[in-house]
């Protein structure tokens, strides 16, 4: 079946001139990838549902043709009436667990293909775009809460029984007038479409102001997770966070109410265009009794045929209810989907991701990942910035602006500057999460960009400053630097050894499966020094698995006085053979370093060792003074 008459054949069984042209084919693309034979199956039980109530309609004129003819012929009609009757009332017993399953396959299905088209590009600047945000939201269902695209299957189904039975409706109708049916089913789809007007208005209108509806989700949720409840707590913030939430979500409902409250005379005179259809549509009958053209049997099969016709013109709460809700989630992912197989094929070297499908086949992900294959061995060269430039989508000014700077293959270079001087964000350029705007950064012979970023990925153990506390176990907290070890529990151990934390983590009710978090039954809170030893184990792990370049951005910053003294003793060693940049404010880590760079604005000011750079007399010299002088003055 070519495309324009697939899409014409949708539209009659549901779709509507409403529906976003992409969405709904791409829905039943899924249904039919998630499970062939259960769409199948589903489909056919559906439509035999649906034709079951013509055919009732014919066993009711049977009986009463059999009450009329002195009860020739009553017990079969009877009998067929009872079967009829009975094939109804079991046929959506078992249809219903079948369209459960469709529906639950195909929310996982959507859910986990939004997972994997947000994961699919290798930075993030696409998480941070606003539009890209107001598209999750959508797609996660923040305007339609609880009706997943499955409940969207769901409604299509029921509205596919309903026309189903106003198919064979028409048909019986044509053998007394051929006109009847059709001329009815083309009134009630003229008032239907009045009414499918109204419903997708009101649920556009919850899809308008995406953006206020996150705003006024955040603000409840600064006062319900734990995380920012002690500071809304201890500034009173309580009152405040009511009434801003209050504000924020009756704005962004605003458009909703309005539409809703208009929605209820507009569905009165629909529901009388319904009765005045009918009244017209039964004319025909009473004309055709009073004539002697109809006997009472063929009226009662006319009759119920008329009804299963006309009560399509109305509101269909079954169907029109899930269908406008639960597919207002789709086009968001279909865009998103769109926006990011462009951005990660254009972050890709031509051939060198394998192709992310993102669960369209509608096979199941693979649940654990399989290890990759090892990082290639041995030196990797000199890491060259040259003349790179940098500002953030969106931003015009430079945050990192000419950085020429040399990092020799197994040195350690430290990068210092006042807050905001961009030490961060080349870090972030290193690990390709942003790439330069201007200028190159290479590593040996190779441009950055043409690394494979999957294997550049697996030289680098970052630890950010802002790094993440998993909600996961200790275990997955400090395997994630390293997956194909996170079975291995020596490796494990000896990384959180090294870090410092095996004491902590075998000290907890659970040992390495203790969920890190207070949400979850048997779960561990740590200290925020203890969390930074996890994610230094977790980047000592990465190093093992064979990371050669290892980045620490404020790796020390909750550590204790003690706790510092004692990772740095032991940096060299943890470090050996690795090439490390190193961002810190605590000169006494600094000048361990075997180069310093001092940042300022987005430029190096100063670069050197620490005793060139002391007597270079500069900027590092002056901050180094300045906290030494602090501490004996302490
Ligand atoms: N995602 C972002 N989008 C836009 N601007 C950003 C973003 N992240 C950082 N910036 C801006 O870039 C500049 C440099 O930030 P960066 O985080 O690199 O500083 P830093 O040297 O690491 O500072 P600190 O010592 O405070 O950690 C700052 O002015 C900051 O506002
Ligand atoms: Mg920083």
């Amino acid at each position: 079946m070519g495309a324009a008459p697939a899409g014409a054949l949708l539209r009659w069984l549901g779709a509507g001139r409403h529906s976003t042209a992409r969405a709904v084919p791409e829905l039943w693309r899924a249904s039919w990838r998630v499970g062939p034979v259960l769409t199948g199956t589903v489909l056919t039980l559906t439509l035999l549902l649906g034709l079951a109530g013509p055919v009732q309609f014919v066993a009711m004129g049977a009986v009463v043709g059999g009450l009329t003819a002195d009860g020739a012929g009553l017990w079969p009609a009877v009998t067929f009436l009872i079967v009829v009757a009975a094939a109804r009332t079991v046929l959506p017993v078992v249809v219903e667990p079948l369209t459960g399953e469709l529906v639950r396959r195909i929310d996982l299905n959507f859910r986990n293909r939004m997972v994997a088209c947000l994961t699919g590009p290798y930075g993030v600047a696409h998480l941070e775009d606003s539009g890209t945000r107001d598209l999750i939201s959508t797609a996660q269902g923040i305007a339609s809460p609880g009706q997943g695209p499955g409940s969207g299957a769901r409604g299509y189904l029921n509205l596919i029984a309903l026309k189903a039975g106003a198919f064979g409706s028409i048909l019986l109708l044509a053998q007394y007038r051929w006109w009847l049916g059709l001329g009815v089913a083309a009134g009630a789809m003229v008032i239907r479409r009045h009414i499918l007007a109204i419903w997708f208005q009101t649920a556009q209108a919850l899809s308008g102001d995406v953006p206020g509806l996150r705003r006024s989700e955040y603000l409840r949720d600064l006062a319900l997770r734990p995380e920012t409840a002690k500071e809304t707590r201890l500034f009173g913030l309580g009152g405040w966070l009511v009434g801003r939430h209050d504000t924020a979500w009756t704005t962004a409902m605003d458009p909703v109410w309005r539409r809703r409250r208009s929605i209820g005379w507009r569905m009165t005179v629909v529901d009388l265009a319904v009765l005045v259809l009918a009244a017209l549509a039964g004319v025909p009958i009473v004309l055709g009794l009073v004539s002697g053209d109809l006997d009472a049997a063929q009226a009662v099969v006319l009759g119920g045929a008329l009804t299963a016709i006309v009560g399509l013109g109305g509101f269909l709460p079954d169907a029109d209810f899930p269908i406008r809700y639960g597919c207002l989630t789709l086009p968001s992912l279909l865009e998103l989907e769109a926006r990011m197989t462009a951005r990660r094929n254009a972050d890709a070297p031509a051939g060198t991701l394998p192709t992310v499908d993102g669960g369209r086949s509608g096979a199941p992900p693979p649940e654990p990942v399989p290890p990759e294959p090892a990082p290639p061995a041995g030196p990797l060269g000199d890491i060259r910035f040259d003349r790179v430039g940098f500002h953030y989508p969106g931003v015009d000014r430079p945050v990192v602006d000419g950085v020429d700077l040399t990092i020799a293959d197994g040195s350690t270079v430290a990068l210092v500057g006042a807050n905001g001087a961009g030490k961060t964000t080349i870090i972030k350029l290193l690990t390709r999460l942003y790439e330069p705007t201007s200028g190159s950064i290479r590593v040996g012979d190779t441009d950055l960009r043409d690394l494979d970023p999957e294997r550049w990925r697996r030289r680098l153990a970052v630890i950010f400053q802002d790094f993440a506390r998993y909600e996961l176990s200790a275990r997955d907290n400090v395997g994630f630097g390293a997956l194909d070890l996170l079975d291995d529990r020596t490796a494990l151990e000896e990384a959180a050894d090294r870090a410092g934390v095996l004491a902590a983590i075998r000290g907890m009710p659970r040992g390495w499966d203790s969920p890190l978090s207070r949400n979850y039954s048997g779960g561990a809170d740590l200290s925020g020094g203890q969390w930074q030893r996890i994610a230094l184990a977790r980047a000592l792990l990465a190093v093992r698995a064979g990371a050669r370049v290892l980045v620490l951005d404020e790796p020390t910053a909750n550590l204790d006085v003690r706790a510092e003294a004692e990772f740095y003793d032991r940096f060299l060693d943890l470090t050996s053979g690795t090439t490390t940049v190193l961002v810190s404010h605590r000169f006494s880590t600094v000048r361990r370093a075997d180069r310093i760079c001092v940042l300022d604005g987005g430029r190096v000011t100063e670069d050197g060792s620490h005793d060139e750079l002391i007597s270079l007399g500069g900027t590092y010299a002056r901050m180094f003074r300045l906290q030494a002088e602090r501490f004996v003055d302490g």
